[in-house]
């Protein structure tokens, strides 16, 4: 049996990042936007965190404009970013938890707990035509909790299992696939639909691939590590080029 294609969301931030550590308009994000999905990507995810840390509300403002395919809002479930969704209205809106002392989003949401605020905050969106996801843990607690609370799709946090994978930690790597794995599966029982992300490199993707209630995931800090290898020797030889016609006066 094949399965369906596997959608790629291509996640842009630290485009953003490297841009702000000199404060101007360069490297564009929604130029990388606009190469990734040239190069397939099905969607583009931006996070804009509370401490605009890299993605900006303009870059936010520029990716709807500009982008032919979904955008994926990733944000936190407060007042502020809701304001910023209803009126942006991306394709969907992945909630995440966030920490201001946090590198990146370390955990899955605690939908159970924060169920109250969950449900109608995912029903405003839904009703602004947004559809929401929940970025969970893969465990069967949290799926069932995000159906409950009414969201469509859930993305399942694959950090751990990465990094296990990432530190040689075979077994605790085993115990985490196969837990996402599980995941993967009940969410399918659920009705839910199932994206998974974060960590994800060439590896890592490939088996995600393998599971077949997966239909999307994101990835962001590897592609963007790795396009620098990829992309190093070509700016050099067009540097290169550039400084040889300069001194010959072309
Ligand atoms: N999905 C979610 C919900 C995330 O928060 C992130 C990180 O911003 C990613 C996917 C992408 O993770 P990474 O940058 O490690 O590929």
């Amino acid at each position: 049996m094949s399965l369906a294609r596997l959608r790629l969301g291509v996640n842009i931030d630290h485009v953003a990042t490297v841009r702000n550590a000199r404060g101007g308009a360069l490297p564009d994000p929604v130029r990388a936007a606009l190469m990734a999905i040239e190069a397939g990507a099905d969607g583009i995810t931006a996070h804009l965190r509370e401490d605009r840390r890299h993605i900006r509300d303009a870059d936010i403002a520029e990716l709807r404009a500009r982008i032919s395919k979904p955008l994926n809002f990733e944000m936190a479930a407060t007042e502020q970013m809701l304001d910023i969704a209803l009126k942006t209205k991306p394709h969907a809106a992945c909630l995440v938890p966030e920490k201001r002392t946090e590198r990146t989003t370390e955990g899955g949401l605690d939908v159970l707990g924060q169920h109250n605020h969950l449900k109608p905050f995912i029903a405003e969106l839904t009703r602004g035509g947004i559809r929401v996801s929940l970025f969970v843990e893969p465990s069967v607690e949290a799926l069932e909790a995000s159906r409950d609370a009414g969201a469509p799709v859930v993305e399942l946090h694959t950090g751990a299992w990465c990094e296990a994978v990432a530190h040689g930690e075979t077994d605790k790597a085993e115990r985490e696939f196969a837990r996402i794995a599980a995941a993967a599966k009940a969410s399918a029982r659920l009705g839910l639909e199932c994206h998974a992300g974060h960590g994800l490199d060439y590896a890592t993707a490939r088996r995600c691939a393998g599971l077949p209630e997966i239909v999307e995931l994101n990835i962001g800090h590897f592609l963007i590590g790795e396009a620098i290898f990829v992309g190093l020797p070509m700016a050099v030889r067009a540097m290169r080029a550039a400084m040889d016609e300069g001194r010959a006066g072309r």
